[in-house]
C-alpha cells in the first residue's frame, strides 16, 4: 500500500497471542497522529490481560490499562457493537488492521460469517476495497488456515503474519516485535523507523 498514510484507523485485537504487537502498533499510530478506533474481542481481552500481566479484571479495566501502556487514546467499541460507525461503508475509516488476528477471526472474515465488529470491519474493508491488514498468528497452520488466508489475500487483504525477521539483528524481544509492527506500518503507507532497512548486509 502506498500513497498518503491513513488518518483514521480501525484496530481490531482478537484472541491470538501477540499482545506486545498490539501495544506497539497503537503506540506508533497514536504517535503518528492517527485518530484511532479500537475493538477487542472477548478472547482478545483474555490474551491482553495474560500476556501483558495486567492487574485488571473487567473488559473496561483491561482496555484502559492497555491504552495506558500504548500511550494512546481511541474510540472504543464493544465486540458486539455491529452498529458502530466502522461497521458501515459510508463511515469507514481510512484503513483497518487486525493485530493480532486469530485464525478464527481470519476464517470469519474470509467466509463473510460476521459475528463481531472486527469481522464486520474486515468484511466492509474488502467489499469497499479499503486497506485491510491482517496479522495472523498461529502455528502450525493447517490447510484450512492456509486456504482462508489465501482467500483473504485474493480478496485484497494484506496478510502480514507475525513473523519477525532477523536480518535487522534484533537484540531484544522488543526489537523483534518492532520488526513486525514496522512491516505493518509500511503496509499502511507510513515511513516506518522501528527497524533499519536492509542495507545489503554492510552493517
Ligand atoms: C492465551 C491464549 C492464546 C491464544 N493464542 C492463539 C493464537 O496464537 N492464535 C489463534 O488463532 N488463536 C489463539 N487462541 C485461541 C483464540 O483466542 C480462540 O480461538 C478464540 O475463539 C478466537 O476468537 P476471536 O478471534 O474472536 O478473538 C489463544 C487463546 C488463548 C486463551
Amino acid at each position: 500500500m502506498t500513497g498518503t498514510p491513513p488518518r483514521r484507523v480501525f484496530v481490531g485485537i482478537s484472541g491470538a497471542s501477540g499482545a506486545p504487537y498490539a501495544v506497539r502498533l497503537l503506540q506508533s499510530l497514536a504517535a503518528a497522529g492517527c485518530e484511532l478506533q479500537l475493538s477487542i474481542s472477548e478472547s482478545g481481552v483474555l490474551v491482553l490481560r495474560h500476556e501483558l500481566e495486567l492487574r485488571a479484571e473487567s473488559r473496561d479495566e483491561v482496555t484502559a490499562a492497555f491504552l495506558a501502556l500504548a500511550a494512546a487514546t481511541a474510540e472504543v467499541y464493544a465486540p458486539d457493537d455491529l452498529a458502530a460507525p466502522p461497521a458501515s461503508g459510508s463511515s469507514f475509516p481510512d484503513a483497518a488492521v487486525v493485530c493480532p488476528c486469530s485464525v478464527g477471526t481470519a476464517a470469519h472474515i474470509a467466509l463473510g460469517t460476521t459475528r463481531t465488529l472486527i469481522h464486520r470491519v474486515g468484511d466492509v474493508a474488502l467489499k469497499e476495497r479499503r486497506p485491510l491488514v491482517l496479522v495472523p498468528r498461529e502455528t502450525p497452520l493447517t490447510q484450512i488456515h492456509l486456504r482462508r488466508l489465501l482467500e483473504l489475500a485474493e480478496a485484497g487483504a494484506i496478510v502480514l503474519p507475525a513473523m519477525p525477521g532477523f536480518y535487522s539483528r534484533p537484540q531484544t524481544l522488543q526489537d523483534a516485535v518492532d520488526h513486525v509492527v514496522g512491516k505493518v506500518l509500511s503496509a499502511l503507507g507510513f515511513e516506518q523507523t522501528l527497524f533499519p532497512p536492509w542495507d545489503g548486509g554492510r552493517r
